[in-house]
């Protein structure tokens, strides 16, 4: 009996050490001081994050669809550069999924970033656009934008109210479809048969009953703008009042 109690001993010590010198056992043990782990980085605020801030624009928060999209839209996706159709070194800065695409932008990460690199060149033949280095205004919104993980995000500029007496073409309307919808719908590339870059262009849409209803994203509408969050409630209100006071070239 005393002989059985101690081999159960001996073999209960050589179960636990076994357990102890497992080396699957030690490995499931995290090491706190590795920096390398990821895990705790918010990684997945970049596709998810599409709410952000909408009762208003904070500005701490550089905003994907007030910011940075107008910048892209101004200076990259004009026709013969990265607009749908001329995509320079097959690249589109149309909308957020595109802008974004392969290393363009890496989350966080400035170095990584192609389009961080190129737009801060010294080079001035190779810095974009090459029509010359970028204000540092605008360089710095897309820095920060960066380093917040580049994600999606939405605010509503005009939360505090929307205000659509006297809205005009030349004021509001052209300026508002130039940001949003130029990389895509200017007079060269003409995605679906339809420029917006010019009063003409965008009469023929508005009297056609397409445009509203793209925006508004109503039903039997292809939404606009492709690819990005919505446009902003007073901007879709403002471009409305426009259409149905008659849709004037003022
Ligand atoms: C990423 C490219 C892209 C962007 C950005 C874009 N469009 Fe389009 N748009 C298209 C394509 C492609 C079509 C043709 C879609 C089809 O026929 O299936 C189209 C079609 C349309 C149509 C016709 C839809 C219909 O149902 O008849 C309207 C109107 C339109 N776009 C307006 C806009 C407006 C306004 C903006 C900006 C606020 C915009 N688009 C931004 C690519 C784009």
């Amino acid at each position: 009996m005393k002989r059985a109690i101690i081999i159960t001993f001996i073999l209960l010590v050589g179960i636990f050490n076994a357990c102890v010198h497992d080396p699957s056992f030690v490995e499931v043990d995290p090491d706190p001081t590795d920096t390398t782990k990821t895990d705790t980085m918010p990684t997945d605020t970049m596709s998810t994050d599409t709410t952000g801030n909408t009762a208003g624009c904070d500005t701490s928060i550089v905003y994907f669809n007030t910011d940075i999209l107008p910048i892209f839209m101004g200076n990259c996706a004009i026709s013969g550069c990265h607009d749908v159709i001329t995509k320079e070194h097959g690249v589109a800065f149309v909308n957020y999924e595109m802008i974004t695409s392969s290393d363009h932008i890496v989350p966080f990460n400035l170095d990584k970033s192609e389009v961080y690199e190129k737009i801060t060149e010294d080079d001035a033949k190779e810095v974009m656009p090459p029509t010359g280095r970028m204000s540092a205004d605008k360089i710095n919104l897309i820095r920060r934008w960066i380093l917040q993980g580049a994600p999606n995000n939405f605010c509503e500029p005009n939360a505090g109210g929307c205000d659509t007496t006297k809205v005009t073409y030349s004021g509001f309307v052209s300026k508002a479809l130039t940001t949003s919808c130029n990389g895509c719908h200017n007079s060269v590339t003409k995605s679906g048969g339809i420029s917006l870059d010019n009063y003409a262009g965008v009469k023929k849409i508005v009297d056609a009953k397409r445009l509203y209803g793209a925006i508004a994203r109503l039903s039997g509408f292809v939404p606009m703008p492709q690819g990005q969050n919505k446009l902003d409630d007073c901007t879709i209100k403002k471009i409305k009042t426009w259409i149905d006071e008659g849709a004037q070239n003022n």
